[in-house]
């Protein structure tokens, strides 16, 4: 399947995130859609993730002349049309043919920033040529250093513009429907970044495994300053939740925090996002951008996390749905639905601007709109 433009490919007949995950469910094989919906656990955080956005009331400003919306902001040197940057996701060839080299594609169309996946299905030197938009590597420390560095190496020389270092993820979170699928990667593909890592055999029986033989669960504080030291260019941090952890990034050289609990896929009973938000937010103090993902489905949590001081929000689920059903078209359509529902919102909060986003729109217990 060539290239298709998706700019060119009419918007399908979806309206709403929500209504693309029955597609989905439709086009992927029954494994594959459980492993892009599945959480951990009893998926108590699964579904916190979402609804928690949803218990935020807004308080909108009227009377204000918002007939110029400017969703525009500038995020570690890269000028963005949105605050919708698409998340670090595994194994796209499980949901399109062309796999990463799609999703590349879709992220250039819709102008937003992407995180490419160390457990990518086609390589970072290849998905890297095909980018015409800004984009970062995602990085999980291999037990190897270095064949990570050599990787962290490739994915900069291919124009990876940040790393994004996931610390949440040592060991595997309980994932029953993927224990129960025995979840692989069909024949003939593969996690295409880590061809000829030697991995560590694990000997257990599958129902008594805990560490994955593509996860180092030895990684500490060290290695992120470790990795700043063979880095090119800024590492970004993805899932803190603790606020002492947000206040440690400000002693070692990260560059920007994302607030994330890995699509709720790790530890089950985590808050959701929104709630450990604010806490990272003070915790920082404007010294950092921070970046929050978990949940996000409509244009009002957008808005939601940028009120409670999130620079920029990403989104996984949603847009892995898209390239499912509609490919780079999908993808697209994603991003767009959700700047538009952004759009819609800061007109009717009364905030022209990415900046009018405060805390001022938001309506506290007692009924009052926060001062
Ligand atoms: C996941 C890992 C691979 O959540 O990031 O599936």
């Amino acid at each position: 399947m060539g290239p298709v433009d998706p700019a060119a490919t009419p918007p399908p007949d979806v309206v709403n995130c929500h209504e693309l995950e029955a597609l989905a469910r439709e086009r992927l094989t029954p494994q594959a859609f459980a492993y892009v919906a599945g959480g951990s656990g009893d998926e108590h955080t699964l579904a916190w993730n979402v609804e928690a956005w949803s218990r935020i009331r807004l308080a909108p400003r009227f009377l204000v002349d918002v007939s110029s919306i400017d969703t525009t902001l500038r995020l570690l040197g890269h000028d963005l049309a949105s605050p919708v940057v698409l998340a670090p996701t595994a194994s796209h060839r499980l949901f399109h043919p062309d796999g990463e080299l799609e999703t590349v594609r879709g992220a250039a169309a819709a102008e937003a920033l992407y995180v490419q996946s160390t457990l990518a299905t086609v390589a970072v030197g290849e998905v890297g040529a095909a980018a015409t938009g800004p984009w970062w590597f995602q990085v999980y420390i291999q037990r190897d250093r270095g064949f990570t560095a050599e990787l962290v190496a490739r994915a900069e020389d291919a124009g990876a513009s940040a790393l994004v270092l996931t610390v949440d993820l040592p060991v595997l979170g309980a994932r029953d429907t993927d224990r129960r699928n025995s979840l692989g990667l069909p024949v003939g593909v593969e996690y295409a970044n880590l061809r000829g890592l030697e991995l560590v055999p694990d000997d257990l029986p599958p129902a008594r495994r805990v560490y994955n033989p593509h996860l180092d669960p030895t990684v500490t504080w060290r290695d992120v300053d470790w990795l700043s030291s063979v880095a090119r260019v800024p590492v970004v941090l993805k899932g803190v939740l603790r606020a002492d952890d947000a206040r440690r990034c400000l002693d070692h050289d990260v560059a920007a925090v994302v607030v994330s609990n890995h699509g709720a896929r790790n530890l089950d009973t985590v808050p959701a996002t929104v709630e450990a938000l604010p806490g990272v937010v003070a915790a920082v103090d404007g010294r950092l951008p921070v970046l929050v993902d978990g949940g996000i489905r409509r244009g009002t949590d957008v808005a939601k996390a940028l009120i409670l001081g999130a620079t920029a929000v990403l989104i996984g689920r949603p847009y892995v749905w898209g390239l499912a059903v509609h490919g780079a078209a999908g993808v697209k359509l994603v991003v767009d639905m959700l700047r538009t529902e952004l759009e819609m919102a800061m007109g009717l909060l009364g905030a022209p601007t990415l900046a009018d986003l405060g805390p001022d729109l938001l309506w506290d217990a007692s009924g009052e709109p926060l001062r």
